[in-house]
């Protein structure tokens, strides 16, 4: 089968974008308190989770959240992007497993966290929090289509996510550099640690991600790809495209908070320091920091998705030579990302190739 044809074929974050999945804030649940969410969300917030943890999210959030991704699907397709979005799904009812029960889900809305698309391949990964064990159902009709046309679908092995996987105590202690609320008891992790750079991919342990997940995906993707572990300041850390995002070939955006030092593999590379987020103080980051605006999304190797608040970071792009493309995005930034995390390019016209 020719690239032309695959259903599912993306290999790094710049080649030309075909299509691509928007996320739904419909249905969208509070997660219930849990130590996950203890190590990752900023701490003026617990209060907020812990009072109304498996309730749905406020619809004037929802609906707010929901216009703005309505909004980039406009903006994707004028762009010549085919867009699919998933099944909206009803998150705030329970579900257990054998081991444990979740008030509710969290939400459709982050296609990045859930779904990875590696060449053409589409993994649905072992995801860390208990409330988004199911969450890729939402995107079940889509990931049954690709199939049908023949795309590689695939999932991880399920985690069982009990106790023994979280390390309560996780603030005092630091496994191998790196401290984590996980324990190594199973593979876990979130499609949102890892980026795609053609052979290369590059990746960080977090609070959602842990060794064994890395080893799993490694092994499992085989000997074609090289691993590449970011280290970062970020005790908080969940996600790596708040942190560190290649742009395009020759051009890496870094927070310059978080890494010190350049990873070797991009030594020869131009780096940007994304300049500070500007999301007003009013807006409810629940589930974030103001670096959202790091999350940008590459329609090619000039033009790029931005969200339209953030000035500073639109006019750092144009001055790297890039099209930045303004997009109506804060009101969806307290359900916690941005547009990269919002979206997951399925397809990308460009072969596998190294960069290095
Ligand atoms: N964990 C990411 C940040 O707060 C989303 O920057």
């Amino acid at each position: 089968m020719g690239t032309e044809s695959l259903p599912v074929c993306s290999h790094n974050e710049w080649d030309t974008v075909e299509e691509v999945i928007v996320g739904t804030a419909l249905g969208a649940c509070i997660p219930e308190w849990h130590v996950t969410l203890k190590a990752t969300l900023p701490e003026r917030y617990w209060s907020f989770f812990k009072e109304h943890g498996g309730q749905p999210f406020p619809d004037e959030i929802v609906r707010a959240a929901e216009r703005d991704l309505d909004g980039l699907a406009k903006i994707l397709e004028a762009e010549g992007v085919r867009v699919r979005r998933p099944e909206p799904m009803r998150q705030a009812r329970g579900f257990a497993s054998p081991h444990w029960r979740s008030r509710g889900g969290l939400y459709a809305a982050m296609p990045r966290d859930c779904l990875l698309v590696v060449g053409d391949e589409i993994l649905e990964v072992p995801m860390a929090w208990r409330c988004r064990h199911f969450e890729t159902q939402a995107f079940r009709p889509l990931l049954k289509e690709y199939f049908l046309r023949g795309a590689k679908w695939t999932a991880a092995p399920k985690p069982m996510l009990g106790d023994a996987l979280y390390d309560e105590g996780f603030h005092e202690s630091a496994k191998n550099g790196v401290a984590s609320v996980l324990t190594e008891i199973e593979p876990v992790f979130d499609a949102a640690d890892f980026l795609r750079c053609g052979k290369d991919i590059v990746y960080f342990r977090s609070h959602t991600t842990n060794a064994l997940g890395v080893e799993w995906l490694s092994r499992h993707l085989g000997s074609a790809y090289r691993f590449h572990e970011l280290e970062c300041d970020d005790t908080h850390r969940m996600h790596i495209d708040t942190t560190f995002l290649p742009l395009r070939p020759g051009l890496l955006m870094v927070n310059p908070e978080r890494v010190r030092t350049i990873p070797r593999l991009f030594r020869s590379w131009d780096i940007l320091e994304a300049p500070p987020g500007c999301t007003p103080d009013d807006v409810p980051l629940y589930f974030s920091s103001k670096w959202l605006n790091m999350n940008v999304f590459m329609l090619d190797e000039e033009r790029v998705l931005v969200a339209a608040h953030e000035k500073p970071l639109i006019a750092a792009l144009r001055n790297r030579g890039l099209a930045p493309i303004p997009v109506p995005f804060l009101s969806f930034y307290p359900l916690g990302g941005s547009i990269h995390c919002a979206t997951l390019d399925v397809v990308r016209r460009g072969a596998l190739k190294s960069y290095f």
